[in-house]
Parts: structure tokens; sequence; C-alpha cells
């Protein structure tokens, strides 16, 4: 097989994993990250097969659907490079990508971390599908799913929380703005996702404005 057929393969074995999927976090998200992905990386130094594979493979198992279990997403996905036989470097490269990607990873001393260009690429292209108005609607589907309140003005938001808060965290889905979104733009790593998120953050910002507005009457 080459790359090109792998990354096909890829694909079907990602699409038939997330056809039962959370919405928020569906084969149309990874679709979405997987060409912001292809976007940001035209503008940096990276392999781009190995920015493809975990683009893809970024969320077949995310641990807030399997009781916070950190680890089962990045063993799915190296199960799965062996089985097309992907390369030993580029398996355990992609694995650490999916491990180190996550925003409530971020929250923890980083000093030990893995990184990489393609890390930030495809973090970037991660975090660039958490803002803006898709951001918005993937939040509240998520807060709809857990059954959150949409706003509760008594409920402060908690910024710097630290990561077992913030798992645990059943906050009403306004506070995630503030606790998560609109932290993003200054988080992002790469140029090109630099400028796409300062578009989608201003967006957020009328968005806040007006939902106060109509709260308020
Ligand atoms: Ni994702």
């Amino acid at each position: 097989m080459n790359e090109i057929e792998k990354i096909d393969q890829t694909k079907i074995f990602v699409k038939e994993i997330l056809s039962e999927a959370e919405k928020g976090h569906d084969w149309s998200h990874t679709e979405r990250v997987y060409n912001n992905a292809l976007l940001i990386s035209e503008g940096e130094d990276v392999d781009s097969f190995v920015v493809q594979m975990a683009a893809l493979l970024h969320d077949i198992a995310d641990s807030k659907f399997h009781n916070g279990n950190e680890e089962i997403g990045p063993l799915r996905a190296r199960d799965f490079l062996q089985s097309i036989s992907v390369e030993k470097e580029i398996v355990s490269h992609v694995e650490n990508i999916i491990r180190y990607m996550s925003f409530k990873n971020s929250l923890e001393d980083q000093s030990e971390a893995f990184s990489s260009p393609e890390l930030d690429v495809v973090r970037d292209a991660d975090r660039l599908d958490a803002i803006g108005a898709i951001g918005i609607a993937r939040t509240f589907h998520y807060g709809g799913y857990k059954n959150r309140s949409m706003y509760d003005p008594e409920i402060l938001p908690q910024v710097d929380q630290s990561k077992e808060a913030y798992k645990k965290s059943d906050a009403p889905t306004i506070n995630h703005f503030y606790e998560k979104l609109l932290l993003l733009k200054d988080m992002m790593h790469t140029s090109t996702a630099k400028k796409i998120a300062e578009e989608r953050h201003e967006f957020m910002l009328k968005f806040l404005d007006q939902f106060y507005k109509e709260w308020n009457g």
C-alpha cells in the first residue's frame, strides 16, 4: 500500500468508527480538522503524511466518551496503523500527537511533554473547529448531550482550573466560552491558524453580547 492508499484506508476506518459518535465529535468534525490541517500545513515545514494520519485518527476514542481514559485513543490509533503496516517511527509520532493535543493536557505542566511541528498543525486545526460559528454549535450540542443548563448567572466561570476540575465540570454551557473557547485564540501555534482564529474569536464575542442582551430582555 502506498501513502495515498493508506490515507484512504484510514478514512474508511475512521468513518466507520465515528458513525455512532456524539455529533459534535463525528466524522464531519474529523473531516473539517483534516481539511484545516492541510490548509495550515501549506505554511509549515511538516511531514504531510503524519499530519494527515494524526488529523484523521485524533478523535477515534476521545477520553470524555470513555470514562476519562486517555490511553484508549492513542492505543487504538497505534493498533490500526500497525495493521496497515505504517512504519514504526511514524506510528509513535502519530500516537504522541493524539496523546498530547487535547486542551486539558495543556492545563498540566508541559515541561516534560512531547512537541513537534506536526502536533502544532493538528492541534491548531482541532482548536479552530472549537471556535467561531461551528464552535458555538458544537458547544451547545455537547451541553445538550450532557443536559447542561445553557446559562446560569449564579454560577460563575472558573478560569485557571486544574485538569481534574475541568474534566469533572458540569457547569452551564456559556461558562465553557470563558473556561476554554475564548482562550484558544492565544494558544494557536501556526500563523495561518492565528489569522483564522481572530475572525472566529470576534464572532464569538458578538454572539455572547447578543445572548446576554436577549437573556436580559
Ligand atoms: Ni477533535
